[in-house]
């Protein structure tokens, strides 16, 4: 028996000494410092996952402003010093985001593999039409149709008794639905449908599907097979099912972006029509995996604040009279146009707060090729190829150095002394260029920003335009869960209960 014991035991002893000896990966000169963690591939993954944030700030006080982990497999460096995310976003010849991006997505979302050369040049026209759609011009429709799509869900129920539900409940089902009509449009009155379509779609099935493939999100994203997750996967098809553009073209009002990507689609020989409605699932999901949550925080926020809310109010008040609006009395509905949202620099801040305070997005670069890179400190860092290049924003949000008490809430943070969109912020006396990333940056930088910032305006600016409003419990904070940490803004740990009621003036 104890001879057998040995005998197991130097077999394992072997193992374990041949995989430190061939398979960890050891630092070559001029590399940053390398952690490779002691779990076989896994490295330093349950670690980084528990707090990413406190993980990279133990390690930034050890190793400095770079230095690598293993993390599933892969090894990322991370640059942690805001002054040489520069350098990283010149270096476009060998850092490539769309391959690993397209990658990330397929596995996710289950569409074609655009990074196949037969897709390649559709593919990029595709990609294209995001600043086409979403920016410049463009966004005058996007935001007008908002402001339409908005109202009609806020006062479906026009009860002017109060009414009490989850803030994040609220907050999601108005968001969710304006924002799904805005981009995919509505749909016929349901009796022009019956040939095509026996049960009418409903928003709310849409919204719980969403939410349930949403919550599984990080695990297909680290590689899970959604096919194990059955909830996950029944609700991704559903969704898609439903954005066949049999459906989508029967639809009012379709999004410039939406029309022009179908007519793309539809050129291309290799795409089924679950092929073209799988794209359009991950672009729903783009375009509210993050609004939902940022919506919630800006509205949790400034309800927190009575200061905030004041503020709010009388610019509210200031842009509808200024531009003398009358209620229209049959609709009772509000115009804001683009330039006015532009002009409510107040709700901007409590936006960008609300965003600094919640987002927690990793930026990744994949190395094409060995290369090195140049820091700002002068420092030169040897990149492997096949290495990635990863900067985590939430270091810079919640440093107490360019941020005054970083986990407090302050609504005037971003405004500068004239009442302005504060633009200067300072680390080591010297002014940041990158110091609020919540839609990343370089060419991975999200082309729906403006679009994003411009409906969380609408949104605030007719909930105060509408309703009284009060958390039940202002006192007692929300927490943000932490484990969706590295895909973008994080939701709040649990729902929190408010009421409301359409003010005496908009219920008579
Ligand atoms: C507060 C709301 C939003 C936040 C915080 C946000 C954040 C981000 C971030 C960080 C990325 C880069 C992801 C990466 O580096 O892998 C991204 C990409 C993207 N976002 Fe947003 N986003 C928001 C809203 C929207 C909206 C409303 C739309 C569209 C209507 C949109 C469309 C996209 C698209 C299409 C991409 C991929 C771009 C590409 O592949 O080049 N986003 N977003």
């Amino acid at each position: 028996m104890a001879v057998a014991v040995v005998y197991v035991f130097t077999i394992l002893l072997s193992i374990i000494l041949t995989w430190f000896t061939l398979c960890v990966r050891k630092r070559q000169v001029g590399e940053p410092p390398l952690e490779n963690g002691w779990i076989p591939f896994l490295g330093v993954a349950l670690e980084f996952r528990q707090n990413p944030l406190e993980f990279l700030r133990s390690k930034q006080r050890k190793y400095g402003d770079s230095f690598t982990c293993k993390i599933a497999g892969n090894f990322f460096t991370f640059i942690m010093d805001p002054f040489s995310y520069s350098a990283v976003f010149r270096q476009g010849k060998n850092l490539d985001f769309q391959t690993f991006a397209i990658e990330t997505s397929r596995k996710v979302f289950g569409h074609a593999d655009f990074n196949d050369p037969i897709y390649n040049r559709n593919y990029k026209e595709i990609h294209a039409l995001f600043r086409q759609t979403l920016q410049g011009p463009a966004l005058h429709n996007l935001t007008s149709s908002m402001m339409e799509n908005l109202q009609t869900v806020m006062l479906r129920n026009k009860t002017s008794e109060w009414t009490t539900e989850g803030l994040q409940s609220f907050s999601f089902r108005i968001m969710f639905e304006a924002g799904f009509r805005t981009l995919f449009g509505r749909e016929e009155k349901p009796s022009e449908m019956e040939n095509i379509e026996p049960k009418k779609f409903q928003m709310t099935t849409a919204m719980d599907n969403f939410n349930v493939f949403d919550r599984a999100f990080p695990e297909i994203a680290a590689g899970f097979p959604i096919y194990l997750l059955k909830k996950a996967y029944t609700a991704r098809e559903a969704l898609t099912e439903r954005l066949q553009h049999k459906y989508l073209k029967k639809n009012h009002g379709l999004s410039a972006l939406i029309e022009r990507r179908m007519n793309l689609f539809d050129q291309m020989p290799y795409l089924d029509e679950l092929g073209k409605a799988r794209t359009h699932t991950a672009m729903l999901w783009a375009s509210q995996a993050n609004t939902l949550p940022a919506t919630f925080w800006s509205l949790y926020y400034m309800l927190r604040s009575p200061e905030a809310l004041k503020v709010a109010q009388t610019e509210v008040e200031r842009v509808i009279q200024e531009s003398n609006q009358k209620l229209d009395k049959m609709k009772k509905t509000v115009v804001l146009s683009k330039e006015q949202l532009d002009s409510m620099s107040a709700l901007g801040s409590i936006i960008d707060e609300a965003l600094r305070l919640s987002s927690a997005s990793i930026m990744i670069r994949v190395a094409t090729e060995n290369f090195v890179l140049n820091m700002d400190s002068g420092k030169n860092v040897s990149i492997r190829k096949g290495d990635r290049i990863a900067m985590f924003p939430q270091m810079i949000h919640m440093d107490p150095e360019i941020y005054e008490n970083p986990t407090e809430f302050k609504f005037n943070r971003f405004l500068d002394e004239n009442g302005q969109k504060k633009t200067f912020f300072y680390k080591n006396q010297r002014k940041l260029k990158n110091f609020l990333l919540p839609f990343g940056s370089g060419v991975s930088e999200c082309p729906g920003r403006f679009f994003a910032v411009n409906e969380i305006k609408q949104f605030l600016a007719l909930v105060v335009f509408y309703y009284d409003m009060e958390l039940k419990d202002p006192a007692t904070p929300v927490d943000i869960d932490c484990s969706r940490a590295g895909l973008g803004i994080l939701p709040p740990k649990h729902d929190v209960l408010f009421r409301y009621k359409l003010k005496d003036c908009i219920s008579e």
